[in-house]
């Protein structure tokens, strides 16, 4: 994985002494000011005229590059990076800017960047901090491992220092807390795609579990790993079933932190672990289907929050659990019709086996109950039909506890990770009706994502549960210039915030 390393100046940032100078600018404001007013003068006024001759106006993601002479200012080049305009102005913004910078550098091959802050914004230092290094730390990563040449087209060099600059007033101890939060939380979304970038002849159900007990060593976690006969005496009948039409093992993981004393409720977060989902016998098309790699987004996002969580040295209680399997047909493959006894007791009608999440999820938020949990998080690539009602920019987020949903939608703000709410309500719940069975695992058609919910919500009883359904943005095309296509690790960094915020640190 690529590593940046971070650091912050009190110094002017004429005297920066890096590759590439980066100056933020608000769009519209025509006059340098701060720390641009001094790069400005001691250029000869070449800020004041690239942006005079209109040639640079600030526009979102906006860009021009100048060249300071010997003796000028400590740097090899100078990037102006436009904000859009000042009302506007949030962390995002700023991600997205040290995202589009990070891409400039790779251009230019420079591997050392500074980047001061813009000041008289509604952020504190400590918020600034954070968002540079994550859109930087961000921006750096990509999945190369298993290429034997490097990409056509690909950067000239790698970005590997990132220099915060406090010239303007800004704290630097905040700005140093802010960039280590920003670090971490970003370092470990950067981990969530790169486990999802994997292809699941790597990334199996076996292959997570001893991923997780790497991090439980590295960051002190206890990490407990139940095995196919374990899952057996546990009852978890719905991890089976997805686990029948596969040779590859299946795997329940279990993750624990503790730092929040003794006794105390701990936050449970829940993953979906399918490493390759082909549907089963209910098999999906070809097209596309390669993608379906991607189906354990969400347990890379419980691994990378968790890891994120203990270095962090949260003061809290958090546990993840990861149910862990493929999705494949074969002749011991659970079949539609077939009817299927949960953790929880409750049978399932099968109508569908590719929807599969729900079945080995329903056995994870049955096993959470033990913990007596604060709360619970699960996140999944759950349906199809979320991406169809909300595309690639939210998050489909759904619960049975409003003020729960609420603090997830904000810290989804805060991190740009961004969800939208749907509805529960109880005149769905018919559509999951079964002949035979306590529920069917489908609900038709209408509102997928919402019956999808209400299917969890069955499983999900005794605590405060809200769920994720990142289908439409685990993956994606077109994304941010902090991030590339493929796997973007939503939503690790939304839970390390939100766990930041239930820690009272936030
Ligand atoms: N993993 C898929 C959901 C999915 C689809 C994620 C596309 C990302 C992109 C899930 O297991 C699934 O297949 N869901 C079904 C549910 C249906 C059978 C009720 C779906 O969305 O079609
Ligand atoms: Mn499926
Ligand atoms: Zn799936």
């Amino acid at each position: 994985m690529q590593r940046v390393s971070i650091s912050v100046t009190d110094a002017p940032a004429v005297q920066a002494g890096v590759a590439l100078l980066v100056l933020p600018w608000f769009e519209g404001e025509a006059q340098p000011a701060g720390a641009a007013a001094e790069v400005d003068a001691r250029m000869g006024g070449a800020i004041r005229a690239v942006v005079g001759r209109g040639d640079f106006t600030g526009r979102n993601d906006d860009v021009a590059v100048l060249y300071p002479r010997e003796g000028e200012v400590q740097a090899e080049r100078v990037l102006l990076v436009g904000l859009g305009p000042r009302q506007q102005f949030d962390a995002e913004r700023l991600r997205r800017a040290a995202g589009v910078a990070v891409r400039q550098a790779q251009r230019l091959g420079a591997p050392g960047l500074g980047v001061v802050l813009p000041v008289g914004t509604g952020l504190d230092a400590a918020r600034l901090a954070q968002a540079a290094a994550e859109g930087v730390v961000l921006a750096a990563w990509e999945f190369r491992e298993l290429r034997t040449r490097p990409r056509e087209g690909g950067p000239r060099g790698d970005v590997s220092s990132l220099l915060l600059i406090a010239d303007g007033g800004l704290d630097r101890a905040a700005l140093e807390r802010g960039a280590r939060v920003g670090e971490i939380a970003a370092r470990a979304e950067n981990l969530a795609r790169e486990l999802a970038a994997r292809p699941s002849n790597l990334a199996t159900p076996t292959y997570l579990a001893g991923v997780a007990e790497e991090l439980g060593h590295a960051h002190g976690l206890s990490v407990t790993v139940l095995d196919r006969a374990a899952i057996e005496a546990e009852g978890m009948g719905g991890l089976l079933a997805v686990a029948r039409g596969t040779q590859e093992e299946p795997r329940f993981i279990i993750l624990e932190y503790s730092r929040g004393g003794e006794g105390v409720a701990p936050l449970v977060l829940v993953g979906k672990g399918v490493t390759f989902d082909s549907g089963g016998i209910s098999l999906k098309p070809a097209q596309n289907m390669e993608d379906m790699k991607y189906d354990m987004s969400g347990a890379a996002a419980v691994l990378g929050a968790l890891s994120a969580i203990a270095e962090l040295e949260l003061p809290v209680n958090a546990v993840g659990l990861i149910p862990s399997s493929e999705n494949l047909p074969s002749g011991t493959a659970l079949k539609p019709g077939d009817v299927i006894r949960t953790h929880l007791g409750k049978t399932v009608e099968v109508v569908n086996t590719d929807a599969e999440g729900r079945l080995l999820l329903a056995d994870a938020l049955s096993y959470a109950r033990r913990y007596r949990p604060a709360a619970v998080v699960d996140a999944a690539t759950l349906t199809g039909a979320c991406a169809i009602a909300l595309g690639h920019h939210a998050i489909g987020l759904m619960g049975n506890d409003d003020a729960l949903v609420a603090s997830i939608r904000e810290a989804g703000e805060r991190t740009g990770e961004r969800c939208w709410q749907l509805p529960l309500w109880d005149e769905y719940r018919p559509q999951l009706d079964s002949e035979v069975a306590d529920l069917k695992n489908t609900g038709g058609r209408p509102a997928g994502t919402i019956t999808a919910g209400l299917f969890l919500k069955e499983f999900a009883s005794d605590y405060p549960w809200a769920h994720l359904d990142i289908a439409g943005t685990a993956y994606r095309d077109e994304v941010p210039p902090y991030l590339r296509k493929g796997p973007t690790g939503v939503p690790t960094r939304l839970l390390v915030e939100w766990v930041r915020t239930r820690a009272g640190v936030a």
